[in-house]
């Protein structure tokens, strides 16, 4: 075995073999093997970090300032801390009787194809621990810690009810978190291949192995969690500020049938007087779901008909499906065969079908088709005043089978960019909505990848209105936000079936707290708009979607926050209080930034829950004494359990703001018992002025209820006054 130092990585040889370590920052060491691997996400992100290669008996150890990586002469790794206690040690599989490895493969015996498990690659198996907790990976369906669960990493369209049990779903994450007690690691698994994550379901080893492709693997060392999740989202990149409406409540259906039902929906709304930002406009606006097109008998004079509801404080997004229909008298697939812009197999145009029946798919992975969508989407944006995209069906879906891994799309097989295929659309309709327009581009979609918070904002897919589905809504929003994909909703009510009236009650009270609030349905259940509820059911959607407007500046400040350290909004409880064992595992509550811990109730029936608060003091949020430790609570049925903590100040919006375009010159600043701080953004919330610093940042100080205040950067106008609501009373600030 032997070593050598390279321009910036350290090359390990052993057996003919190669492995590198390459130490982009004090936190992350890029492990691989091919240097001429091209990553489709990672960018340039090295910064100067130190280290040493030492011998130390037969294995060498590549020493930095918070870690040192042993390699042995198999060229396997053990990651120690700086005291030199094991993180992680890599080991081979280990026989597992229950899964009947002492049997033969009588597959390959008998001379078939391999199939299954046995075709991946690159594994790497590590040493599982009495005291390692799981996290991330996406849009998995499963608890909060994912400790023995395995899952595999291939988007995938999924009608039927989102259960444990189900593989995979849309999203492709490939980054997970070990926490063991106070030391927590990542690895980002830089592969697009089909891919496997067994978190110990032997009990004995936890693994990752990709089907195809590079073996290039990102360890993140924290050691504190958040460590780890910020790093990871400075290197795959962090979601960029919203516009201020679309923290708004939006409202979707599969599908508004014509101009008069949409204007039925948003009459609904204004008479049950809850706030209504936007409308989603499923697939039938279109001419027999030919995209880029509007249907003529359904939408006649679908531009009055955006401008009118925009004068109503509504905006219009609709949805843009990747698949174009067969057609040879129709422009866009005709633009996409003559440019060559589509899947192809064995040089000839690939057809299967999605609603449209009969369709190609465009290959969003070259950057020539990329740049011919996003002008169909700046000019189709532009044609109709839009306010956003949504991108559906883009894992890619096909209802003729499944894609075959041989499918070409332009230069890649489909087996290589099919995970990618999500993210590559939402990048090519954010670059056209930017064209379009100076706003901040407003893209919604299913399918995606690592690094796709740059462009889009997600919704978890087609769940079901059944209570399961809605409690781990909690789970799957906080391991999304573990991936850097921290704007994130679900289909409020559930997608598929009819929502009974107490679900869609503690539905909208958890829901108030997703970064995307929009409530959607499929055809064929009940239509689920709010005022088509009881009267007590309508009454409390509408107090729940106020206090959702009220806490839009503190929701603004979370993703200005996310922009500086990529911590999401939503968080589980161990990442704030890392050291805290008993919140490695709680996944039916959740902080809100770091201010407020929202504890839902998600059960049929129930009215009562136990809290747990980690350390220090919590107050209820609308007043009462300090709680702490393991708490049993009243929950009625129009309520949500919302505490600050102690020293909080959260910033709201004085009073009820109904259409976040309009701008408001006041803020409220509630203040808790204790000492605290709390960084405040403010900006016009809709371009990119902020870049040319047109911001204000605030920093206020919450002395035992006493504010001070010190602007930490002045750029855009102040707000005229800003009431301070404290346990010694009320008090105006002035600036
Ligand atoms: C997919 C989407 C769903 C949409 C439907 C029709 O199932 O996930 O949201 O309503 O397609 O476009």
């Amino acid at each position: 075995m032997d070593y050598q130092l390279l321009a910036r990585a350290v090359c390990f040889s052993s057996a003919g073999k190669k492995l590198y370590l390459d130490l982009l920052s004090d936190n992350t060491l890029h492990i691989y093997h091919n240097p001429a691997h091209l990553s489709p996400v990672v960018g340039e992100v090295s910064l100067p970090a130190r280290f040493a290669v030492e011998k130390a008996g037969e294995d060498y150890l590549f020493k930095t300032e918070r870690f040192m990586m042993k390699v042995s002469s198999s060229l396997a790794l053990t990651l120690l801390n700086k005291e030199g206690q094991i993180v992680f040690e890599e080991t081979s599989p280990v026989p597992d009787p229950r899964r009947g490895e002492n049997y033969s493969d009588i597959a390959a015996l008998e001379g078939h194809p391999k199939v299954g498990e046995d075709t991946y690659q690159n594994a790497h198996y590590f040493t599982l621990h009495e005291d390692e907790c799981f996290y991330g990976l996406g849009d998995h369906i499963a608890p909060l810690d994912k400790r023995e669960y395995r899952f595999i990493n291939y988007n995938t369209d999924y009608p039927q009810a989102h259960e444990e049990t189900v593989p995979s779903l849309y999203k492709d994450f490939p980054f997970f978190l070990v926490k063991r007690g106070g030391i927590c690691f990542g690895f980002y698994l830089d592969n697009s291949y089909k891919s496997l994550f067994d978190f110990g379901s032997d009990q004995k080893t936890y693994s990752f192995a990709s089907e195809k492709g590079d073996d290039d693997v990102y360890l993140i060392y924290g050691p504190s969690p958040k460590d780890v999740v910020s790093e990871y989202s400075r290197l795959l990149g962090r979601a960029p500020l919203p516009q201020r409406w679309t923290l708004g409540n939006q409202q979707s259906r599969w599908s508004y049938a014509n101009e008069e039902q949409v204007l039925a929906v948003v009459d609904g709304y204004q008479k049950v007087d809850i706030p209504l930002e936007a409308v989603h406009l499923d697939i039938d606006y279109m001419e027999g779901y030919r995209i880029f097109t509007v249907s003529s008998e359904r939408f006649p004079a679908f531009n009055a008909f955006v401008s009118s509801l925009k004068k109503r404080g509504v905006k219009v997004i609709t949805i843009v499906d990747p698949g174009i229909k067969v057609d040879p008298q129709y422009g866009i697939y005709q633009e996409a065969i003559a440019g060559g812009y589509v899947a192809t197999f064995q040089n000839k145009t690939y057809v299967n079908a999605v609603w449209p029946g009969d369709s190609v798919y465009p290959a969003f992975n070259e950057a020539k088709v990329r740049a011919w969508w996003s002008e169909k989407i700046a000019s189709f944006v532009s044609a109709y005043a839009l306010s956003g995209i949504w991108c559906d069906m883009n894992e890619p879906a096909s209802f003729k089978g499944p894609l075959p891994s041989d499918v070409s799309f332009g230069s890649a097989k489909h087996e290589e960019i099919h995970n990618l295929y999500g993210h590559y659309m939402a990048q090519a309709t954010y670059e056209g909505i930017k064209k379009s327009t100076a706003k901040r581009p407003y893209v919604i979609t299913r399918a995606c990848f690592s690094g796709s918070e740059k462009y889009t904002t997600v919704w978890t897919g087609d769940n079901q209105s059944i209570w399961s589905n809605l409690r781990m809504l909690i789970p799957q929003e906080i391991s999304l936000g573990l991936c850097a994909m921290s704007f994130v909703g679900s289909d409020v009510g559930g997608f598929n079936g009819d929502c009974p009236s107490e679900l869609m009650n503690r539905w909208i009270e958890t829901a108030v707290f997703s970064p995307l609030l929009r409530n959607h349905s499929s055809c064929g259940s009940s239509f689920q708009e709010p005022y088509r509820y009881d009267k007590l059911t309508i009454e409390n959607y509408r107090k729940w979607v106020y206090f959702r407007y009220r806490l839009v500046p503190y929701i603004y400040d979370l993703f200005y926050e996310e922009t500086q350290s990529g911590l999401p909004l939503i968080r589980p409880l161990f990442l704030e209080y890392p050291l805290d064992p008993e919140c490695e595992r709680i996944g039916d509550e959740f902080l809100y930034g770091s201010s407020l811990l929202v504890a839902p109730v998600v059960d049929p029936g129930v009215r009562s829950r136990v809290v747990y608060f980690p350390q220090g003091k919590w107050y209820p949020f609308n007043g009462g004494d300090a709680l702490s430790g393991r708490v049993l609570q009243n929950c009625p049925l129009e309520e949500c359990l919302i505490y600050a903590k102690e020293g909080a100040i959260i910033p709201l919006y004085p009073s009820l703001t109904k259409n976040l375009d309009v701008e408001s010159d006041e803020l409220v600043l509630h203040l808790f018992p204790g000492n605290g701080s709390f960084v405040h953004y403010q900006d016009n919330g809709v371009d990119f002025a902020y870049e040319k610093g047109e911001y204000n940042l605030y920093l206020f100080t919450n002395t035992n209820g006493i504010l001070t205040y010190k602007m930490l950067h002045e750029g855009y106008k102040k707000y005229k006054s800003i009431r301070v609501v404290s346990p010694l009373g009320e008090s105006v600030l002035t600036l």
